[in-house]
């Protein structure tokens, strides 16, 4: 079979041949018709992620094929009896095990489930990891309610679209935040209600008078930003912080923390019943996943180049095989 191997870090990714993996009775075989791609597949490709071993097919998220039945695979492997957080074998696909960028990949079998039937193949592949991912930060962590005003980080990111898809499918007011303009307004048409420029200087102060205060912060970027929170927040608000893509915190206000009574969630992505939840909310609300590019399994240098320079407004997925 081919598949997409990152063989050094810093160097681009390899279309390879290699030999067919084997189904056992705890690992099924999938054919995978489409793969999207994730930040992570992108920091392991720099260099930047824990536990890197090479060479690797990278790949977290498919649409794939089981005995003519069209699947979908929660990418959060082994996460154990705790519903608090993930066990010590937790494992997440493309690394350590290889990943969904060829054209079959092995999954244990109880990760696989029916790919939602308002979906095709392309936008199926976006959903799972940062659908996972935006579910748990929001509903088992922030436990956002309807009627609550969400303020939601780095809007093109595909965690963060999925953030703004499940806020308005419940009922709550988002604002967003972005790099760029033409996203906030691409946001704003998907149903938010305004957003800032977080690279401005007083962005915080231009979300605390266009929100009037914000209850809920969904971010997955940290760094200097993270401390202008606490001023444009509510009594009693929530952040739930799922990455780390500007870098460590810095500056926060422990008395502004204490005295509003804020509390801070770190998220990983979910249990198996988060999955299972998130499928059910993506199904009943028929949420369709923002596609931001389709580009073919020779063409994954362009596509990882494409999220490197942050121009991606929502899942920029990678067409396998032919459904
Ligand atoms: N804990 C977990 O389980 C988990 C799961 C998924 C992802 N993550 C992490 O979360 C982050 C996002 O992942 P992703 O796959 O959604 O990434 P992505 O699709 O590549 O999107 C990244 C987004 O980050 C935004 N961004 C960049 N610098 C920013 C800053 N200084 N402030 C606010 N936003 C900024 C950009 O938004 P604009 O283009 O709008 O400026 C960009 O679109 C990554 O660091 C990833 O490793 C963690």
């Amino acid at each position: 079979m081919k598949a997409a191997y990152i063989e050094k870090t810093n160097a681009p990714l390899n279309i390879k041949e290699t030999e067919l993996p084997v189904s056992t009775s705890a690992m099924k075989l999938v054919k995978v018709t489409c793969a999207g791609l994730n930040h992570r597949d992108l920091w392991i490709q720099k260099g930047k992620y824990a536990g890197i071993k090479l060479p690797l097919i990278p790949g977290s998220d498919l649409t794939g094929h089981i005995d003519n039945q069209k699947v979908i695979v929660n990418p959060a492997f082994y996460w154990g009896d705790n519903p608090s957080c993930q066990s010590k074998d937790f494992e997440i696909l493309g690394l350590p095990s290889s990943g969904s960028i060829a054209e079959y990949t092995l999954v244990p079998k109880e990760n696989i489930y029916p790919a939602p039937e308002h979906l095709d193949d392309i936008q199926s592949a976006g959903l799972p990891l940062a659908g996972l991912t935006a579910y748990r930060a929001l509903f088992i962590k922030a436990k956002v309610k309807a009627g609550e005003k969400v303020f939601i980080t780095g809007i093109g990111g595909g965690v963060a679209l999925f953030a703004l898809q499940f806020c308005l499918a419940i009922g709550c007011t988002v604002y967003v935040s972005s790099s760029s303009l033409d996203k906030i307004n691409r946001a704003i048409s998907l149903g938010a209600k305004g957003g800032v420029n977080y690279n401005n200087e007083n962005w915080e102060n231009e979300m605390l008078e266009m929100s009037q205060g914000i209850d809920v912060v969904i971010d997955g970027a940290a760094g200097s930003n993270f401390g202008k929170f606490f001023k444009m927040m509510n009594y009693g608000g929530r952040i739930s912080l799922y990455g780390g893509t500007q870098g460590n915190i810095e500056k926060i206000s422990p008395q502004i923390l204490f005295w509003k009574q804020l509390s801070i969630f770190g998220s990983t992505m979910g249990s198996p019943l988060d999955f299972e939840n998130m499928l059910a909310l993506v199904s009943n609300h028929k949420i369709v996943p923002v596609i931001d590019s389709i580009f073919g399994l020779n063409q994954i240098n362009d596509a990882f180049e494409r999220m490197n320079n942050g121009l991606q407004f929502g899942k920029i997925i990678i067409q396998i095989t032919e459904s």
